[in-house]
């Protein structure tokens, strides 16, 4: 029986349900899984576990600070264990920015950070506007319009590639 952390920042909820997915595609008969917040317990202890995959969201340019947090003050550990690291954001719906090699905000995370995550990945987000307030709602429309995306708000966007997410969970399972 294998213990496995799934650590996680999400501003709306999106990134958790990936960790969900993730989840199930992993045997619970083989694998004990954990879903942990990283605003919720940002010293977490990850010391009994044998795998640490870490997710989080992009927004205005940057994953939280929480996760960079957590990164540096358990690198020692991490390094020790077999251990993976996903990145969500919209910008990974374009074709040519969807894999860890070309996606602008995994590689600039990547560069910021001494830890050499053993598997990455990187999954397209989703915007919805009619859930994000005046300023926000704005921002994103005009990053949409800049960029060529859906800017009717009104609507939910949802861009994930689940099959992807789920080639993920089989390869953690593989980890
Ligand atoms: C206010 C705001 C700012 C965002 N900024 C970016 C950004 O700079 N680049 C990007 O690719 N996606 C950006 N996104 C898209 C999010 O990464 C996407 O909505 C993701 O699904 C959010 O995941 P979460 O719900 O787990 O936080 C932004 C979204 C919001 C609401």
């Amino acid at each position: 029986m294998e213990k496995i952390v799934l650590l996680y920042h999400t501003t709306d909820g999106h990134t958790i349900e990936i960790c969900e997915a993730i989840k199930n595609e992993i045997d619970t008969a083989k694998n004990e899984i954990t879903i942990i917040s990283l605003i919720e317990q940002p010293n977490f202890d990850i010391t009994p576990f044998d795998k640490v995959i870490i997710g989080a969201s992009i927004r205005y340019g940057y994953h939280d600070k929480s996760v960079f947090n957590f990164i540096k003050k358990n690198q020692g550990l991490l390094d020790q264990k077999k251990n993976a690291f996903f990145s969500v954001n919209v910008v990974a719906r374009k074709p040519e920015k969807n894999t860890a090699e070309t996606n602008p905000y995994l590689q600039k995370f990547l560069s910021q950070i001494t830890w050499k995550p053993k598997l990455l990945d990187v999954f397209a987000g989703k915007i919805e506007y009619p859930k994000y307030n005046f300023f926000d709602r704005f921002m994103i429309q005009l990053i949409m319009k800049m960029t060529k995306g859906p800017t009717d708000k009104t609507q939910t966007y949802e861009f994930t590639d689940w099959n992807r997410v789920k080639a993920f969970g089989k390869k953690i399972s593989e980890l």
